[in-house]
């Protein structure tokens, strides 16, 4: 793919180079991300940072990459403060926001709504999540961790075994992440789900054309034996139409240290793309595993900062200038790992 210009619309743009691409520059963004260095690189850029939806992760992680590389941003947090409410098109707003900004990133709760609202934009558009369809930066900076997690374990993502657990049908995180996993050898997947969030079909055709090795498990126990990761997800309340069947799957699928501790190969790697639901009853991600280093949820979102910065650098065409304007920190205290 040519990145420089491009909207960032579904994972199905990318092929291994392109990974390969995005990863090798979001390593050299490390240090900035880590607040090492600083750049001025987008210095007069104007984000205009889109949520028609609840987010904290991508929202603010999307907004902070582009701070990082001196870039400002705008901001819309949900519908009802824009004049969406007022009846204005995806169209026109598109028209307008894309005359305010530089670059958009877009969450709305709709299927194709961000696709939609790209062909009116005169700047590029990066989806940040359309309604249970896609979320391609979740994947991108999901597989980051997986790579990263592999490598300190002396693996690759060539053989990786891998168990999605939770709501399939409408987690639109795994639908890109199982996309994106069809480009890679001698995949397994175990699919942990209630039999009616079940993956959806086309999904599962795409892994089975692609080569991926299939298991299908309603128990949890069963299907996180011999993995190396567990990518645990929330049940999605909010895309069911009747919110009574949602509680019915609450609590259904957990994981906790003692299920961990019995089933589980030593350093198997908890994932979770966050938020998950903590409310009793809920619990799908046991808090009990605060303390288990494999625990890799809060580096995985720590990874959406340098996926983001890169995935601006490129669409932005400045990787080649960072540098220029790079410098150390004025201050003391730089992240800690
Ligand atoms: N992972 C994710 O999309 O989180 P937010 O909904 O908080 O952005």
């Amino acid at each position: 793919m040519d990145f420089s210009g491009s909207h960032i619309l579904s994972i199905d743009q990318f092929d291994h180079s392109d990974i390969d691409t995005l990863f090798s520059v979001a390593e050299s963004l490390e240090p900035y991300s880590l607040r090492k260095k600083v750049t001025r690189v987008l210095e007069g850029a104007i984000l205009g940072n889109m949520f028609f939806e609840p987010s904290t992760r991508t929202r603010i992680s999307f907004g902070a990459a582009f701070n990082l590389l001196g870039g400002a941003v705008r901001e819309t947090t949900e519908v009802k403060s824009s004049s969406l409410t007022k009846g204005e098109s995806l169209m026109d707003t598109a028209q307008v926001l894309s005359g305010y900004s530089d670059i958009i990133v877009m969450r709305h709760p709709e299927e194709g709504s961000v696709e939609s609202f790209s062909q009116a934009s005169r700047v590029p558009v990066i989806n940040g999540g359309d309604g249970s369809n896609e979320h391609p930066t979740q994947a991108l900076l999901d597989l980051y961790t997986i790579k990263k997690e592999l490598e300190a374990n002396h693996k690759t993502i060539q053989g990786l075994r891998i168990a999605l657990v939770g709501d399939l049908k409408f987690g639109r995180a795994v639908h890109s992440l199982s996309k994106v996993l069809c480009l890679y050898k001698d995949v397994t997947i175990n699919l942990i789900s209630p039999r009616k969030l079940r993956l959806p079909d086309s999904y599962l055709r795409l892994l089975t054309e692609s080569g991926v090795n299939i298991n299908e498990f309603e128990n949890i126990e069963e299907g996180i034996i011999e993995v190396d990761i567990i990518y645990m997800t929330r049940i999605q309340e909010e895309r069911f139409k009747n919110k009574s069947d949602a509680k019915k799957y609450r609590g259904l699928l957990r994981l906790n240290e003692k299920i961990y501790t019995a089933n589980c190969e030593p350093n198997t790697v908890i994932m979770h793309p966050l938020p998950r639901d903590s409310r009793q009853g809920a619990n799908e991600l046991d808090s009990d595993l605060y303390k288990n280093p494999n625990l890799a949820i809060f580096r995985q979102a720590d990874n959406g900062i340098v996926i983001r910065m890169a995935l601006f650098a490129l669409v932005l065409g400045v990787v080649e200038q960072i540098g220029k304007t790079s410098r150390e920190v004025n201050w003391h205290t730089s992240k800690r790992h």
